[in-house]
């Protein structure tokens, strides 16, 4: 009996992607930063584009920070967004900025921080990038002896003592990470056992020695893995900081927390992160380096979500049954959208028609951009309203890792426009 009634019962609609779900509409309209899409898109003037919503960014930083309490620093990894007014508006609510090259530095400096709250990690600076990095006062996170002697010897030429932290490449990995970063062979940062050699050549050179960077991972959901990397870094950095030559003053945890973008993604417990820091702090990291200032820095967490992609229908056509939209970006503006920036396996990003929010009636489409390449997808066979010529397909989550992050001169079309709101 009751296996007949789920039989004949009508098919229930998939719940909304919570990303969906969350958006403010006014009648059809996805209002981003309070403006209604159609308006906002007239007053870019062009489309494709991407935009950032001011409020949501200034929303998230203050979530991280009362799940921090005062106790933790947070910096912002630039890497995410680097556009520069994304970074101004943070520059404003974080207390440091994390850079990856010289052009990123170059972006923070040009914001009111402090140089002395830049950090530059990455490997494969160049001579010349650890020399501005030096001239500038930016705290430069050795990935490399070769990195340090490097940062000495700008020291010397300029006649600076060059501030430096060694990123340690930690001999544990973190489970859950998205991409992970940390544990066994790696490109970044120093391996654990050979960091305490560094350090006695580093204090006889004549460096500032801060402390250490660990970042073990990009993209993790799960709270208790957060948690678990923190404590088991805290426990390596205490164990490092006997073989400093001063008292170590930044512990930079790294951070890596991630943001929903499929269905079944759930977003991580934040309040359960802080709560776990907070004892982190207290109990292994203050009692053994009283002077350290402990970092965390997050990108994707920030702007990921305060961040949509904003494409015009250009064509509609259906071929052997399938509806396809063909809108006027795609995967060189919006990479990890189509599946191409590392996934294993592609799901899709939640889409939507953000004109046409109000329609009670959808139809499985297929959405692809205007390369010239099947890898050019954007949503696989997603249930949307019916869409027109000129209507407006949103890719959400978009914030971070999205137009910096994808071959742009692929195939030649223009860049986008890119606004904060
Ligand atoms: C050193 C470092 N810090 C911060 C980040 C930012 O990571 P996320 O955007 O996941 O917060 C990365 C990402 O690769 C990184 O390599």
């Amino acid at each position: 009996m009751t296996a007949q009634v789920a039989e004949t019962a009508a098919p229930t609609a998939p719940a909304p992607h919570p990303a969906v779900a969350a958006l403010p509409v006014a009648g059809d309209e996805v209002l981003v930063g309070g403006v209604p899409l159609t308006r906002l898109a007239a007053r870019v003037g062009s489309t494709p584009f991407f935009a950032y919503d001011r409020q949501r960014i200034t929303d998230r930083v203050a979530e991280v920070r009362t799940a921090l309490g005062d106790a933790v620093r947070l910096g912002y990894a630039v890497k995410a967004n680097p556009m520069p007014a994304v970074v101004q508006h943070l520059s404003g609510l974080v207390d440091a900025l994390d850079v990856a090259s010289a052009h990123e530095m170059h972006t923070a400096l040009d914001t009111d921080t402090d140089p002395e709250r830049i950090s530059f990690a990455g490997p494969g600076k160049t001579p010349q990038e650890i020399r501005s990095a030096v001239a500038a006062g930016v705290l430069v996170e050795l990935e490399s002896a070769t990195e340090a002697r490097r940062v000495v010897a700008a020291g010397e030429e300029l006649g600076i003592v060059p501030r430096v932290a060694i990123r340690v490449n930690p001999d544990f990995a973190v489970r859950g990470s998205g991409m992970r970063m940390s544990g066994g062979p790696q490109q970044f940062g120093v391996d654990a056992e050979q960091v305490p050699d560094l350090l006695a050549w580093l204090g006889t050179a004549g460096a500032d020695v801060t402390g250490f960077h660990v970042f073990a991972g990009s993209q993790n959901l799960d709270a208790e893995l957060i948690a678990g990397a923190q404590r088991a870094t805290a426990d390596l950095v205490v164990a490092l900081a006997e073989h400093a030559p001063g008292p170590v003053r930044y512990v930079n945890l790294g951070g890596g927390l991630g943001i929903p973008y499929f269905p079944k993604d759930r977003p991580v417990d934040l309040a359960r992160v802080g709560e776990s820091l907070a004892t982190v702090v207290a109990e292994q990291i203050a009692p053994a380096l009283p002077e350290a200032d402990v970092h965390i820095e997050l990108g994707r967490y920030l702007v990921g979500e305060a961040g949509t992609y904003v494409t015009r229908v250009v064509d509609r056509k259906v071929s052997r049954g399938r509806t396809y939209l063909v809108v006027d970006g795609g995967m060189h503006h919006q990479l990890a959208a189509s599946g191409n920036l590392g996934q294993v396996i592609r799901r899709n990003y939640p889409v939507l028609v953000g004109n046409r929010m109000a329609a009670a009636e959808t139809e499985q489409a297929t959405v692809v951009g205007c390369l010239c390449t099947p890898l050019d997808l954007l949503a696989d066979d997603v249930p949307l309203p019916r869409a027109d010529l000129d209507d407006l397909v949103v890719v959400l989550q978009a914030g971070a890792y999205g137009l910096t992050a994808s071959p742009t001169a692929f195939l030649g079309h223009p860049a986008p426009a890119e606004v904060l709101v």
